[in-house]
């Protein structure tokens, strides 16, 4: 730990911070050095000098385990563009030779240094790994235009890395899922038809981990999971109770989520893991984040709960309606902005008709007011 006003520019800590490490690292025999901050290339560079150990910062570090947890084909080339975003800037000066081996007819010209020859290759992969991400992400959206029009309301299951949403997934749709006490066991959304006790169904999707500070080339190459998020009708906040720091998770999750424009839909708490809590201090901890509901995802406690919250706090389907309103009753229009979403209107000679969608009350009435046709 050290305590500075910021970091130095060319070691990231301190001069005398560089000693001690070094003594720490002879003692213990160490052969890497993890720093919990994100270094510079050239802080990097510089300390591997100092410290003649290989230095990774917490990008590294993260980029690593999301490398090794990432089971799908899109969570591995989201990882690989993380990765390949974090070398390019990377190799500026690193084994700097002419590489007279590696690369065919038209690969390299004369005199191209290897560092050159890395680096294309980098952008090159950078660019094909965001076309393919760039497909999957037009392929999801069509699912999720399909999941719209079957009119299954969407709720997102997010938490802070290792909260316990795999096993819940899994309790509540004995789903396969692939569950493991390790960081980031979730890379890539897993989407599951769930039936409410208000015989509603409703699809819940699994998302990856969140963790604070979570790395910026993370965020951008994980946008089209996190989509699933941005288009949720409804979050469920898994929260492991039983980790001592649940409050900061909580916050670094929520941050998250603003970052993502998701922080003002409608949220359910899960307070997991209750089963290594005492009773009253689950009912505490589960009042204190308001409305909290107490579950044990891994002994099927409180399911049915959760699932009734979930079903008071989703908000009410809509319907598709078409009406023709008179102009002498314009104002109607208005007021359907505020109840629900109007997709077209158009201003004929006998009113205006309005396509919209709207709760099943409004819809219902507007129809018998103004005879509107059903749409399919
Ligand atoms: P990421 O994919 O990393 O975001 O993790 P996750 O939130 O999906 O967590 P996961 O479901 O993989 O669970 C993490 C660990 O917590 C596993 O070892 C689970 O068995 C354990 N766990 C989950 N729910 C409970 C619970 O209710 N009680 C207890 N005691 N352990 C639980």
């Amino acid at each position: 730990m050290q305590k500075r006003p910021k970091p130095d520019p060319r070691s990231f800590i301190g001069a005398g911070k560089v000693e001690d490490l070094k003594e720490d690292i002879y003692e213990h025999s160490a052969d890497l050095v993890i720093l919990d901050g994100e270094l510079t290339p050239a802080q990097q560079r510089n300390l591997e000098r100092l410290l003649e150990v290989k230095v990774i910062d917490r990008t590294a570090l993260v980029l690593d385990i999301f490398a090794r947890r990432a089971h799908t084909k899109e969570g591995r080339l989201q990882v690989e563009l993380a990765q390949m975003t974090y070398l390019l800037p990377r190799l500026t000066g690193r084994g700097i030779w002419l590489s007279r081996l590696g690369g065919g007819i038209g690969t390299r010209g004369p005199g191209e240094t290897k560092l050159e020859v890395d680096r294309r290759r980098i952008r090159r992969r950078i660019t094909d790994l965001r076309r393919e991400i760039a497909g999957i992400s037009r392929h999801r959206a069509l699912q999720r235009q399909a999941r719209r029009e079957a009119q299954f309301p969407v709720v997102a299951l997010v938490g802070y890395t290792n909260a316990g949403k795999s096993t819940l997934l899994n309790a509540l749709t004995d789903a396969g899922v692939f569950v493991e006490d390790k960081l980031f066991a979730t890379l890539d959304p897993t989407i599951r038809k769930v039936m409410l006790p208000n015989q509603r169904a409703v699809l819940l999707v699994d998302t990856v981990g969140f963790i604070s500070r979570l790395p910026t080339q993370l965020v951008v190459a994980f946008r089209a999971t996190l989509e699933e998020v941005t288009e949720a009708d409804l979050l469920v906040h898994v929260v492991d109770a039983s980790h001592a720091a649940w409050r900061a998770q909580i916050a670094a999750v929520n941050t998250v989520l603003k970052e993502l424009d998701a922080a003002d839909k409608p949220v359910v708490y899960a307070i997991n893991k209750i089963d290594r809590l005492p009773t009253p201090r689950a009912r505490d901890l589960a009042s204190e984040v308001g409305e909290g509901v107490p579950i044990s995802a891994l002994q099927k406690v409180g399911l049915i709960n959760l699932l009734r919250r979930i079903a008071q706090q989703l908000p009410e389907p809509l319907e598709r309606v078409k009406l023709l309103v008179p102009y002498k009753q314009a104002r109607t229009v208005s007021e359907i902005f505020g109840w629900g979403r109007i997709i077209s209107q158009e201003y004929g000679e006998q009113g205006i008709t309005v396509e919209a969608e709207l709760p099943h009350v409004h819809a219902e009435r507007l129809r018998a007011l103004y005879n509107g046709a059903d749409l399919k």
